[in-house]
């Protein structure tokens, strides 16, 4: 099984997307996650991918494009996977989809979580971020057992850089223009599917379960 995960930034992809992961014990794979992994470790492709990130813009296609493939050519990817944060632009999925008819595969779901911009900006300003292992809190909605501190790794808990209000509608800008036009790609293949990510996040999650069950 192929998911995309489709929505603006804090619609709640990376929460859905790990909770779909654990219960079809299949990889979560947040191109987000893997830039700021290669940030921490000061990494060329980290630095590279760090002008962008802190701007609030995409980071080009070719390099984002590149570490996607080589990341789901791993094995562990046999048997499917659910894609957080790409595609975020037309050319990543015209590249994906054509990836995968090589191999006669093809994104089984393209899951949209819907929370209107006024939702977005009041929920990144409470959301804190696992310095070492990215697991992603919200201090009301999804709070960790103790303030501050990681439930799965007990490291710092830290608002992310590009969590920053004026970041933040940076990012809601571009999401608009270059990444809202899945929407229609994905509804012209015929494997859209909408959710209200206003909902209790476990309530958002039953909504993606009977989808994925139906
Ligand atoms: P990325 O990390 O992918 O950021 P994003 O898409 O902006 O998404 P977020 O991680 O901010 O939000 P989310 O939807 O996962 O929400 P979350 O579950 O955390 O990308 C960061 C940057 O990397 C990009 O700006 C770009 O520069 C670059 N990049 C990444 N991929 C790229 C690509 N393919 N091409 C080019 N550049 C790329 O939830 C948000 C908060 O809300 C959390 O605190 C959570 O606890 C809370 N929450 C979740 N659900 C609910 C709910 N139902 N009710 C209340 N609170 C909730």
């Amino acid at each position: 099984m192929i998911i995309v995960m489709l929505g603006a930034p804090g619609a709640g992809k990376g929460t859905q997307a790990e909770m779909i992961a654990a219960k079809y014990q299949i990889p979560h794979i947040s191109t987000g996650d893997i830039f700021r992994y290669n940030i921490k470790n000061n990494t060329d492709l980290g630095k590279e991918a760090k002008k962008y990130m802190d701007e609030g813009k995409l980071v080009p296609d070719e390099l984002t494009v590149r570490l996607l493939l080589d990341r789901v050519a791993k094995d562990d990817c046999r048997n499917g996977y659910v894609l957080d944060g790409f595609p975020r632009t037309i050319p990543q999925a015209e590249v994906l989809t054509s990836e995968l008819e090589k191999n006669g595969a093809k994104v089984d779901y393209a899951i949209d979580i819907e929370v209107p911009d006024e939702n977005i900006i009041r929920r990144m300003s409470g959301r804190r971020a696992c310095v070492n292992c990215g697991a992603t809190y919200h201090i009301v909605y999804a709070a960790p057992k103790v303030e501050g501190i990681c439930d799965k790794c007990g490291s710092k808990l830290v608002l992310r850089d590009d969590d920053k209000p004026e970041t933040v509608k940076k990012r809601l800008d571009v999401y608009h223009e270059q990444t809202q036009p899945l929407i229609d790609y994905y509804k012209k293949a015929g494997v859209l599917k909408s959710v209200d990510g206003t909902k209790d996040l476990h309530d958002v999650f039953a909504d993606i379960v009977t989808i994925l069950e139906d």
